[in-house]
């Protein structure tokens, strides 16, 4: 995801931090960013010297104190509600005093993200949809102590990346994943009792719903830990026995079938 989102900032004409503690995923990231810019332009979306630019605007580092003078961070690191609270009170000592701190959960709670900053007017979550190059929609959502200015200033950088943005309030799963995660997780349950064969199940909502992906091959695609963990973020936060994970989805994450990032989830990609 955050790969993705640097690509958007980048094309769009934003100089870029990418950051990363792992320097070698640093330098892949950068290799992955700057061959799908190329792509973009052999395929003729982007103009040579737009692509040229966009690479330029890209610059990778392992050190924090890099960002002081950013204007916006965008916090992609893993959906951990601990991890991103270290993230984000370590940014809160080093960005400048005006910086919004936006996070990409896909639904922990800013109003507790911001909880851990001396800024949480500045604090809002901003959540791309993955890949977030091509998906059209970002939403955002606005933590208790969110600004309108705060507000105003992400919605026209996601505007200024080409998407369209909705609106959430700050509960568990925000509007997106509330919606879709049970609908993957009923997927895995009919997976679970024998309903349907996982390829049925795939073809049945693609084709019967319109949906450009099965529900079990779109959670393979997000990943199986994620949405593991927004189950369970649902589950804690909304406190309804409906959004308990189905067992063979903890079974899959237990057994690091994560998905195509390790290549097996619900489906084998090694074979394809
Ligand atoms: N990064 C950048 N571009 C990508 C990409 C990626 N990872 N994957 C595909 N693309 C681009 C391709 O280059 C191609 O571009 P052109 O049209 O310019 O050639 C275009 O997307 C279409 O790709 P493909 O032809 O290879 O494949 P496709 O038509 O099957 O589309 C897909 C792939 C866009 C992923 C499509 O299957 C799809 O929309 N799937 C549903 C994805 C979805 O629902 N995402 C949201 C998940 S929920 C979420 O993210 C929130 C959360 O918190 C969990």
């Amino acid at each position: 995801m955050g790969s993705g989102i640097a690509q958007l900032a980048a094309v769009n004409g934003c100089e870029v931090w990418l950051h990363d503690f792992d320097s070698v995923a640093l330098s892949k990231a950068h290799e992955s960013i700057s061959s799908r810019i190329q792509n973009l332009v052999l395929k003729g979306h982007l103009t040579k010297e737009k692509g040229g630019e966009a690479i330029r605007n890209l610059r990778c580092t392992s050190n924090l104190e890099d960002f002081r003078s950013v204007d916006i961070v965008i916090e992609a690191i893993v959906e951990s509600e601990d991890v991103k609270k270290k993230l984000f009170a370590q940014l809160d000592n080093i960005v400048k005093v005006s910086a919004i701190l936006a996070s990409n959960t896909s639904s922990i709670s800013i109003t507790r993200l911001a909880s851990v900053t001396s800024r949480p007017s500045q604090v809002i979550g901003m959540h791309f949809m993955n890949p977030p190059p091509v998906m059209k929609l970002v939403e955002i959502i606005r933590g208790a102590s969110t600004s309108d200015d705060t507000f105003n200033a992400t919605k026209l950088l996601a505007e200024r990346f080409g998407k369209k943005i909705v609106c959430s309030q700050d509960f568990s799963g925000f509007i997106v994943n509330r919606i879709l995660m049970p609908m993957i997780n009923e997927a895995f349950y009919a997976l679970y009792t024998g309903v349907a064969t996982k390829e049925d199940i795939d073809a049945g909502m693609k084709l019967g719903t319109n949906h450009p992906m099965g529900p079990l091959e779109l959670a393979d695609h997000i990943g199986l830990d994620i949405c593991l963990s927004i189950m369970k973020v649902l589950h804690a936060g909304l406190g309804d026995n409906k959004y308990v994970p189905c067992p063979l989805l903890v079974q899959y994450v237990d057994a690091g079938r994560l998905g195509r990032k390790k290549g097996i989830g619900v489906y084998n990609y090694s074979k394809m």
